[in-house]
């Protein structure tokens, strides 16, 4: 086959992507829907922590958390996660929860495992030169 390499637009290779990976999804069993949902903790107006949950295959993955500077270590945190790890057990019927941290932020790992997260894997220098853990819990 005589084929030409191009770069492109991301709008170029949607319809495409689209399709091909509906039929690939088909073909090996994989249930389409992913769906992610946010969440923002209020002090009166002011949202003082957000996080980001994707949803997919009966795994809860948080994909961001963070707490405003200066309101850190007195307890927004805790309560956010542990409020989005209930409702993805709760609501969406969630049986594991996963989280992606690096080595950057130890403070950030000790927050992990304080929640109950078990380090599942490392890819070392994955990114930012940096080691990257993957954590999970069962919920
Ligand atoms: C990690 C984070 C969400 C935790 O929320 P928090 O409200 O600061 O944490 P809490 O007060 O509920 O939890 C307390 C525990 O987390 C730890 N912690 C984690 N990051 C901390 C920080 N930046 N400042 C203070 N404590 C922190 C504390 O040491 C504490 O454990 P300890 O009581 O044994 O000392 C928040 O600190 C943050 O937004 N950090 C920067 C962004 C980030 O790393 N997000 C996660 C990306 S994967």
């Amino acid at each position: 086959m005589n084929v030409q390499i191009k770069e492109v637009k991301k709008t170029a290779t949607e319809s495409f992507g689209n399709k091909q990976w509906a039929i690939n999804d088909k073909k090996f069993n994989f249930l389409p829907s992913r769906k992610t949902f946010y969440f923002a903790s209020y002090s009166g107006k002011e949202i003082i922590a957000y996080a980001q949950v994707e949803i997919r295959g009966g795994i809860a993955e948080i994909r961001s958390l963070l707490v405003k500077d200066g309101l850190r270590g007195s307890g927004v945190g805790t309560q956010l996660f542990s409020h989005v790890e209930a409702w993805a057990k709760i609501k969406k019927n969630c049986v594991k929860s996963v989280v992606k941290t690096s080595s950057a932020w130890p403070k950030t790992i000790h927050f992990y495992k304080k929640m109950g997260y078990k380090k599942d894997a490392v890819l070392p220098k994955y990114y930012y030169g940096v080691d990257w853990y993957y954590l999970s819990k069962n919920l």
